[in-house]
């Protein structure tokens, strides 16, 4: 590969060789850019899977705004610690389990995402009771250590009690199972658990906080630039296009993911092969403060 693409990963470099299509497909895809937070966030849930099993596991609660990275994070610690074969059994062992906290806080859809998780078979109509037992038995078999519950915060979606019966459902399950539960939610999660004071306090909270306009970010951007495609260097950490950056996403990271792909896809469709102050005009991004006034002003 010529010396030019020296701005880029490997695997970006060897991007540039596909078409402009191909290109642009790549950069629409996911791709995990490991921030030094992120490590860090990484690292605690880590400690989490080498917990001892005991009578009172920790639990964490990673709560933050909305389209900052949570899911994301959540996913790749469990992409970090997949299911293998038991080498003593006929079945897997899956130390860490990714599921979606059901639109409302329904014992009987929870177990069934646990189920569905494990492509376990089971009659969607049968008795909570029988789903417990089989969701026990299962998580067992499996040795399941941690259980990530992402969007936790569809617990409030239900009254007072039904809120409660859940976050007693979630208790249960650590204690009965001696599992780490980390929850994944909006800021407003840690409000439904509170709910259950004596829950609460086993519940680490740990921010994703926005991002700010400082070194930090600079070298996010920097991450961003050398696993973008493309064919020249945009320098996107110096001052002036970072601070419009940072304008344009407000500190979320999938916004910046957002306008740094559209951008990138801009400049390829264009020629220029770099992010400049002109592409980013040109894409006619609306941060997401703007977008949710023009959504509150058509109401
Ligand atoms: N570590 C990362 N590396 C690269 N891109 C990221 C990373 N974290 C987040 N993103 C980008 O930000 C977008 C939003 O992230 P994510 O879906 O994790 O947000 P969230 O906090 O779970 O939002 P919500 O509360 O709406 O569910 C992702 O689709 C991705 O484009
Ligand atoms: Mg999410």
């Amino acid at each position: 590969m010529s010396i030019e693409a020296s701005h880029l990963t490997e695997s970006a470099q060897k991007a540039l060789l596909l078409t402009d299509q191909e290109r642009i497909y790549k950069i629409k895809s996911d791709r995990w850019i490991g921030y030094p937070y992120a490590k860090e966030v990484l690292q605690q849930l880590d400690e989490l899977l080498k917990h001892p099993r005991n009578n009172r596991m920790p639990n964490m609660i990673l709560i933050g705004e909305s389209n900052n990275g949570k899911t994301m994070l959540a996913k790749r610690f469990c992409q970090l610690n997949p299911a293998f074969d038991n080498p003593n059994g006929d079945s897997v062992i899956a130390p860490v389990m990714y599921i979606q906290a059901p639109p409302v806080p329904d014992e009987g859809r929870f177990y069934n995402a646990i189920l569905d998780s494990l492509f376990a078979p089971y009659r969607p109509s049968e008795r909570v009771d029988k789903k417990q037992f089989q969701v026990l038995k299962l998580l067992r078999y499996v040795e399941l250590k941690v259980l990530v519950v992402d969007e936790i915060h569809h617990i409030l979606a239900g009254s007072l009690h039904r809120q409660r019966a859940f976050l007693n459902v979630l208790k249960y399950l650590s204690n009965e199972l001696q599992i780490s539960i980390v929850g994944v939610g909006t800021k407003d999660a840690l409000r439904a658990l509170q709910t259950e004071p004596q829950l609460a306090n086993r519940f680490k909270p740990i921010q994703l906080p926005r991002w700010e306009l400082n070194d930090d970010f600079k070298r996010l951007l920097a991450s961003f630039e050398k696993m973008l495609p493309l064919k020249h260097p945009s320098e996107l950490k110096q001052d002036a296009l970072a601070s419009r950056l940072y304008a344009m996403c407000e500190g979320y990271i999938g916004e910046l993911s957002g306008v740094l792909n559209t951008a990138a896809e801009w400049a390829i469709l264009n020629g220029t092969e770099h992010i400049n102050q002109k592409a980013l005009a040109e894409i006619r991004w609306t941060p997401p403060s703007e977008r949710k006034r023009q959504i509150d002003r058509a109401q």
